[in-house]
């Protein structure tokens, strides 16, 4: 694993870094700033949503960066207000349009809302059908939500993202998503900062003199999950970025396995909607 854009290939093909930088919570020019930062050091994933609110400075970055459009992943997300079937193509282009690029690579819905998140999907598949998104998915789809939308579907999703770390270890939904080649990625992977301190944790980043964020983004790496951490500030940008160059043993990853404490920092997806 030393390549520094290790990528998954999607079910349909399409090729994914593993690795990217979330910008919930980035205040537009923060948000510009961070992606530039981002582009630079070497990321190649960004994930934003119409709910963050800087999908404008996301693509004023990706301009300014200069990189090749064929290089970059660009993921956003419908809003739970947006969904429905008209209402997510409206919501479709205004993304695009703020975004302002040709096509996003990875669209998701972002929440499993109750009533409207089928007709949703439909929307997804038919923007994906006429070629104006590379890959579609879901986000906070557990189990019975993916169940669920499997009865309808033309197309399974390709991507799942959720809420993912050695303390909300998924092991179930991890592997329900592998045999359906659904690819896992992985929200809130830092747990926001919470566990930092967990003397398990700095003692594997002792062991492999690396800091805890970096255990913990190897760790699902090597798990065969996308990681997505946040970060507006240079130095931990690059820390998050620096995973390549270590290996945890077998050992160690079970061992990591094992921190699970079901910690959630957003809410449970089977309580809300
Ligand atoms: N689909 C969904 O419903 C959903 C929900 C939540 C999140 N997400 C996505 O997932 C991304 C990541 O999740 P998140 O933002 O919730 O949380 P996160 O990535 O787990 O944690 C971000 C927090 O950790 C800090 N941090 C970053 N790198 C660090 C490091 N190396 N050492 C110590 N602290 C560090 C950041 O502060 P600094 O910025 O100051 O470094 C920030 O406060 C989001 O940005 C968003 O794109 C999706």
């Amino acid at each position: 694993m030393q390549n520094q854009q290790l990528m998954t290939s999607l079910s349909n093909g399409v090729q994914m870094p593993l690795l990217g930088l979330g910008v919930y919570d980035m205040y537009k020019q923060e948000a510009e700033q961070a992606v530039l930062w981002a582009l630079e050091t070497g990321y190649r994933l960004i994930d934003t949503a119409s709910m963050y609110r800087n999908e404008a400075e996301i693509g004023n970055a990706v301009r300014q960066s200069g990189i090749n459009r064929n290089d970059l992943f660009i993921t956003t997300k419908v809003n739970n207000t947006d969904q429905g079937y008209e209402k997510t193509l409206k919501a479709f282009d205004v993304s695009l349009q703020k975004l302002n690029l040709d096509y996003v690579d990875l669209y998701l819905v972002h929440w499993p809302i109750k009533f409207t998140r089928k007709f949703t999907w439909k929307a997804l598949e038919r923007l994906y059908h006429e070629g104006r998104i590379k890959a579609i998915g879901v986000a906070n789809y557990l189990i019975p939500f993916l169940e669920e939308l499997q009865i309808e579907a033309t197309e399974i999703p390709m991507v799942n993202q959720v809420e993912f770390s050695p303390y909300l270890y998924l092991e179930d939904l991890l592997n329900y998503c592998k045999e359906r080649k659904i690819q896992l990625q992985a929200y809130s992977p830092l747990v926001r900062g919470q566990r930092m301190s967990d003397p398990k944790l700095l003692s594997m980043a002792e062991k492999y003199k690396k800091t805890p964020a970096q255990i913990i983004l190897r760790w699902a790496l090597q798990l065969g999950v996308s990681t997505i951490p946040k970060s507006s500030n240079l130095d931990r940008l690059k820390e998050n970025f620096d995973v390549f160059d270590f290996e945890i043993s077998e050992q160690d990853m079970a061992y990591i396995n094992s921190f699970n404490e079901n910690l959630r920092i957003v809410e449970d997806p089977m309580e809300l909607y």
